[in-house]
Order: structure tokens, then sequence, then C-alpha cells
């Protein structure tokens, strides 16, 4: 897959170096190139924003370096979709990085300040697919974190990023439920015990204990998915 990011801050996507992302990239799975808006701002102070047309507070992101910045990575791109962080966006969810892990061309466009010039996201769309992603319901001071965050989550669904495919099965928000919990040495630990069905070399009856530690969890923090879940999770929606 190949990850465009346009910003002010490049460097906060160094740690898109580390851990199985880094790994990732370094056997070429994923090829991301990060992109400094600033270096499409000409004038001597490289300026990306000027203050909201209309008045009001902050200051809007122009649209000059983003159109720039954009052609470079757009123009004889084969199929891309643009991704701009917004709290106003769709809801990420894990079926949402699913689907993002399908695709062969993701452009990220990290907004500050106030946002980024309206036109921006109407010419882009006239070009491209774009889609408006929140990563939740409260607003951070840029869309670098939310990027991340999303990269992260799409970039470990990719076949060959993560060594042992299967444990992407189990986890949270995989077919509705929450994870069950995990355990290893010792058996005890100041003075709590594995639970003894996990040692009993039974896998039935752990399969069965982790389903059923899957759906009460899920009941006491997250009841709304359960009505979400499907029959086949084990729970009939209520
Ligand atoms: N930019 C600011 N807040 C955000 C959010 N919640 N999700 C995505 N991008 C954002």
């Amino acid at each position: 897959m190949r990850i465009d990011i346009v910003t002010i801050f490049p460097t906060f996507f160094d740690a898109l170096d580390l851990s199985l992302l880094g790994k990732a990239r370094s056997k070429g799975i994923i090829d991301v190139g990060v992109h400094d808006l600033r270096d499409s701002a000409h004038d001597r102070h490289r300026t990306v924003d000027g203050p909201p047309a209309g008045g009001g507070a902050g200051m809007v992101m122009r649209p000059e370096p983003w159109g720039e910045s954009l052609d470079g990575i757009l123009d004889g791109a084969d199929d891309p979709l643009v991704i701009f962080p917004s709290p106003a966006g769709d809801v990420f969810t894990q079926e949402m990085a699913k689907e993002l892990a399908q695709e062969t061309h993701l452009v990220f466009g990290c907004g500050r300040f106030e946002g980024i010039d309206q036109r921006v996201f109407d010419e882009t769309a006239s070009r491209a697919r774009v889609r408006l992603v929140s990563i939740g319901d409260y607003v951070l001071n840029g869309g670098e974190v939310a990027v991340t965050v999303m990269i992260e989550a799409i970039g470990r669904l990719i076949p060959g990023v993560i060594g042992n495919p299967e444990s992407l099965v189990e986890e949270s928000h995989e077919d509705g439920l929450l994870e069950y919990p995990s355990y290893t040495k010792p058996a005890e630990w100041r003075g709590r015990q594995i639970p003894p069905v996990l040692l009993s070399g039974n896998h039935g009856a752990v399969e069965q204990w982790r389903h059923e530690q899957r759906v009460e969890r899920t009941r006491r923090v997250r009841p709304e998915l359960l009505e979400e879940a499907t029959p086949e999770d084990g729970e009939t929606p209520q």
C-alpha cells in the first residue's frame, strides 16, 4: 500500500519508523511519503494560513499550498483515496479500518488551525475520492495524531504486517465484541491465580470461557455493542 501524508509537522510521522509498521515499511509492504506543506508555500515566510473570510477567531489554511502539494501526489496516481481527518467526519471504526486496508493508495491531509479552506475539499473531490474522517467525539489541535491512529489501525490489517495473523481474530471489535482477558506465567502472582480453566488443557472449555468473558465484558463496558452484534457472536440482539 502507498500512503502519502501532507502536514506542516513532518517529524510527527517519525513514529511510523517504529515497531511493526517500521518493519512493514522496510520490507516494502507499506510505502510512506511524508510531504511538508510549507515546501509548497513560496513566500518569504512560507505562509500556509490566513484570517477567516467573514471574520472570526483563529486562522484558516490557505488553498494554494494545499493545491500544489496535492497536485504533486495526485497527478498520475491510480485511484487514490484522500482522507482529511476532521472532527466533522465519519467516525473511524474497526470496520472502516478493514475497508481502508483494501485500498492501494491512501493520501492523508492534516489540517491545523481552524481548518482548511473549503475549496481544497471541493476541488480535490472533483478529481479523487475524498472522505472526512473523525477518530472520536473530541477536538485535537490538528490531524497528525488522528492520522497516526488511522495508519496504525489500518496498517496492522495489511497482510504481512503482523507476524501471526491469528492474533487479529479474537481481539476487541473483531465481530463486535471486546476481547477476553489474557494471562501468562507465573500461575500465581501477588496471591492472584490464573483462572484454572486456562491451565486445564481442555481447548473446548478454554474457548467457551473466553467467549463468555467477551460477552460479559462487552455487556458491562459497552452494552450498545451487543445490540449491534450478530447472532453468530453468541448473543441474540435484544
Ligand atoms: N482533528 C481535530 N479533531 C479531530 C478528530 N477528533 N478526529 C480527526 N481529526 C481531528
